[in-house]
């Protein structure tokens, strides 16, 4: 196992829905620390550069227009293996697939209102937290 880092959002549904402090206490729950946390609101130009693996797909205008639609919550975790356990309490990208009690079943509405985002891989954990947050604000 290795001590890794991860990228997480809470998406503009889940922020306008009021469940900022709910997933939080999952996070804090399943041992993974918070090491940087901050609400802002992201640009179309700022969400092309993030999702930029998505752009020019059939779903991207939808996904910008979501993701840009109200304030969002990012977060740096941290823990032994937290790639792929983020990636686990969030469940699946489409909420109607999640496992019973994954975030996304608790919260999401559609594939496109899935309530978080959490980095894939090792690379794009990388990238997503240095997109986001400098050396100051992961600590
Ligand atoms: P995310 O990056 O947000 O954590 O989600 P993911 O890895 O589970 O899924 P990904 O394939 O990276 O897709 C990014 C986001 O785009 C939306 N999407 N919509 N309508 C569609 O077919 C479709 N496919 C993807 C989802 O909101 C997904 O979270
Ligand atoms: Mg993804």
């Amino acid at each position: 196992m290795a001590l890794e880092r991860t990228f997480a959002i809470v998406k503009p549904d889940a922020v306008k829905d009021g469940h900022v402090g709910e997933i939080l206490t999952t996070i804090e729950q399943s041992g993974l620390k918070i090491v940087g946390l901050k609400r802002t609101r992201l640009t179309a130009a700022l969400c092309k550069g993030f999702y930029h693996e998505h752009v020019g797909k059939g779903f991207y205008a939808d996904l910008e227009a979501f993701m840009t639609e109200g304030p969002v919550v990012l977060m740096v975790l941290e823990g032994e293996n937290a790639i792929l356990r983020w990636r686990d309490l969030m469940g699946a990208t489409d909420p109607a697939k999640a496992t019973e009690g994954t975030l996304r079943k608790r919260f999401g509405t559609s594939i496109g209102r899935n309530a978080t985002h959490g980095s894939d891989k090792p690379e794009s954990a990388a990238f997503e937290v240095s997109y986001f947050f400098n050396a100051f604000e992961q600590v």
